[in-house]
């Protein structure tokens, strides 16, 4: 960092206590679940656990991601980075586009609860791997690279 540059807000102690804070809180998480899957045959409940017990799993792993990029080695994305993927990224973009596409049809022609619950789950999900992405795509365009 050149010199007078202002610390990103990363840097500051208050930002590494609360990932480590909320990255104690995924433990919780996940034993919970584990509690409620002891409980239940119930197949959507036992989904539901499942998926949040996984989902802490991989938050605890981006949590050190951020941890580490202060305290270890900080993230950066270069232009190169991206355009090695080349058409890729926008081909794999497309696809999560058309699963949104698909993953609404069949919300559309269902009506039961537990098909809703599943499908709206999907769609959240479907969705998100779809923004990911397009930030990416959209950081290729820019004239300005931001890390
Ligand atoms: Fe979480
Ligand atoms: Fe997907």
């Amino acid at each position: 960092m050149a010199k007078g540059e202002k610390k990103p807000a990363e840097q500051s102690n208050q930002f590494l206590k609360i990932i480590r804070d909320w990255q104690k809180l995924e433990d919780e998480t996940i034993k919970f679940s584990d509690d409620m899957l002891k409980k239940t045959k119930n197949p959507l409940i036992k989904m539901t656990m499942e998926m949040i017990k996984h989902d802490s799993q991989k938050h605890k792993v981006m949590q050190q991601m951020l941890i580490d990029s202060v305290t270890k080695q900080a993230l950066i994305l270069s232009p190169d980075d991206l355009n090695n993927l080349g058409d890729g990224l926008n081909r794999h973009m497309e696809a999560e586009a058309r699963s949104v596409e698909l993953a609404d049809e069949a919300l559309k022609n269902s009506e039961l609860f537990a098909t809703k619950y599943v499908l709206s789950y999907l769609i959240a999900d479907e969705q998100k791997h779809h923004n990911l992405l397009s930030k990416l795509e959209d950081l290729k365009k820019a004239t300005v690279f931001v890390t």
